[in-house]
């Protein structure tokens, strides 16, 4: 039998699960278990280059685990784990760091976004974060990483990174693929319809949140950024906040957008506003529900991640001793 390609990606639990997590990559995560061996982490140790309150960091990993099985993602069928569990990732990363040009790091558009966020803290963790982020995808020799736009710089200097170490050492990782899904891969903040949707958002009605309440999510669709037409349109360059409405409502309907036109056609945006709401609503309900079951019960959640763990570290662990023997280190 043909071995499966293998798909790993990580999201920072840094703040709670946004929508456009959900829709632009969670949700389409859960569709490849049986096409690709799949790996899904929470990334805090990346989170840990922005300072975090230690028990909220605690409370949102765990939250995001369980996030990630109501999401769909039978851990069954997915290695779902905790970065911080499986040490291989913070070891290769130091090695990486040697084989990361100070320049390359540089560059990276995140570095420069965040140390001006953060201009109190620009640590060296914030300024090497991608060679830890290399370390992960490296790690598991991933053929393809489905991730955001945002973070195909981080997975093209990955492949550099890769390609130099080959170079120098023989055919040590496999280059990983970015993979960008094209749908629902984008979804905009919805008070200010031209920034992607962020947990950053300055305004706190421009983001939705995969567990929010109903009453919130009705109430952040109502106050929805739109435009002064009267016309539901699919037209991102003009009608930036309808039609990212249209692009949520399709997601949680599976509508495609002339149905939306028509369904909508000479109603006024408060009809159109409320009945996003409605179906965001609707396709949220059944997630936040088996979340709160799921974090009702410590110890099955406990048994996944110590079970993801032990799978990701003995993959982990034979890349990482390929890789110290090659660069000269002693064998224990
Ligand atoms: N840097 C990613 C983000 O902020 C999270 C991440 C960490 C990641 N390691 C990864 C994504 C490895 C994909 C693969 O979104």
């Amino acid at each position: 039998m043909e071995e499966k390609k293998r798909m790993l990606s990580g999201i920072q639990p840094s703040g709670e699960l946004t929508l456009g997590s959900y829709l632009g990559a969670i949700r389409n995560w859960a569709e490849r278990a049986d096409e690709f061996d799949c790996y899904y982490f929470m990334a805090d140790m990346h989170t840990i280059t922005v300072r975090q309150t230690p028990a909220d960091l605690r409370r949102r990993t765990i939250t995001q685990l369980a996030a990630y099985i109501a999401c769909g993602l039978d851990p069954e069928k997915n290695t779902l784990f905790i970065q911080s569990h499986v040490p291989q990732h913070a070891q290769l990363a130091w090695v990486l760091n040697c084989y990361t040009m100070f320049g390359e790091l540089s560059r990276m558009t995140q570095f420069k976004a965040k140390s001006a966020q953060h201009a109190e803290n620009i640590n060296a963790g914030l300024f090497t974060y991608p060679a830890l982020m290399a370390a992960d995808i490296l790690l598991y020799q991933a053929d393809m990483v489905p991730v955001g736009e945002d973070q195909k710089q981080h997975c093209e200097l990955t492949r550099d990174i890769a390609e130099r170490f080959n170079g120098i050492y023989g055919d040590v990782f496999k280059i990983p693929e970015p993979y960008i899904p094209k749908v629902g891969a984008r979804i905009m903040s919805l008070s200010t319809p031209t920034n992607k949707m962020s947990k950053s958002d300055t305004d706190p009605n421009g983001c939705v949140y995969l567990l929010d309440k109903p009453e919130v999510l009705a109430r952040k669709f109502k106050r929805a950024v739109t435009d002064s037409e009267m016309s539901v349109r699919f037209d991102p360059v003009n009608k930036p906040g309808i039609s990212n409405l249209m692009q949520i409502y399709s997601c949680a309907t599976g509508r495609d957008y002339a149905a939306i036109e028509q369904e909508f056609a000479g109603q006024g945006y408060g009809t159109f506003k409320t009945a996003v709401g409605d179906a965001v609503i609707e396709m949220c309900r059944p997630i936040r529900e088996e979340t709160d079951r799921l974090l009702a019960d410590k110890a099955y959640l406990q048994s996944v991640y110590t079970n993801g763990a032990d799978k990701a570290a003995s993959i982990a662990n034979k890349t990482l001793r390929k890789v110290y023997k090659k660069v000269g280190f002693v064998q224990r």
